[in-house]
């Protein structure tokens, strides 16, 4: 069981704590892992541009870090200029990559949140990642631990 608002507003809390000062455009993720845990990230951008990171890798890798590496179940994805909601937001590509390496370690397709202003539109990671490239590319037997 999902509970939406929760984690949608657990996103909407970690775009406040976004280090974005050169794009203005601030982003938080939250995600849902089947036993409940939400881990939340914001994106962090580098005077280097090109080595900022995305508010879903972050999460993404504070998840791995936290050892949450298996059950991946919902993303919620939340941002905007100066923190103002907007357009909807979804994961760019290179965020869809690293979410789907954390939900193959626990073989999951997790629902995808994307939120806006005025609208929220729900989809399956598969979804958007359509013949994902994975860990059992390389190795069928990778394990989360
Ligand atoms: N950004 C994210 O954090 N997540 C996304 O899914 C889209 C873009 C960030 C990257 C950069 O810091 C800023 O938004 C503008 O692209």
């Amino acid at each position: 069981m999902i509970d939406r608002d929760a984690l949608v507003a657990a996103a909407h809390g970690a775009m406040m704590a976004a280090y974005a000062p050169y794009s203005g455009f601030h982003v938080g993720a939250a995600l849902l892992f089947a036993d409940g845990t939400v881990v939340t990230g914001s994106n962090f951008e580098n005077a280097s541009y090109g080595l900022s990171l995305c508010a879903e890798t972050v999460a993404a890798a504070r998840a791995s870090h936290e050892g949450h590496r298996a059950g991946l179940i919902a993303v919620a994805v939340a941002g905007g200029p100066g923190g103002v909601p907007g357009a909807v937001v979804a994961p760019c590509g290179r965020c869809r990559q690293v979410l789907h390496e954390l939900a193959a370690l626990g073989g999951t397709d997790p629902l995808i949140i994307a939120t806006g202003a005025n609208e929220t539109v729900d989809m399956r990671l598969s979804a958007l990642l359509p013949l994902a490239f994975g860990p059992a590319n390389l190795a069928p037997q990778v394990s989360p631990l």
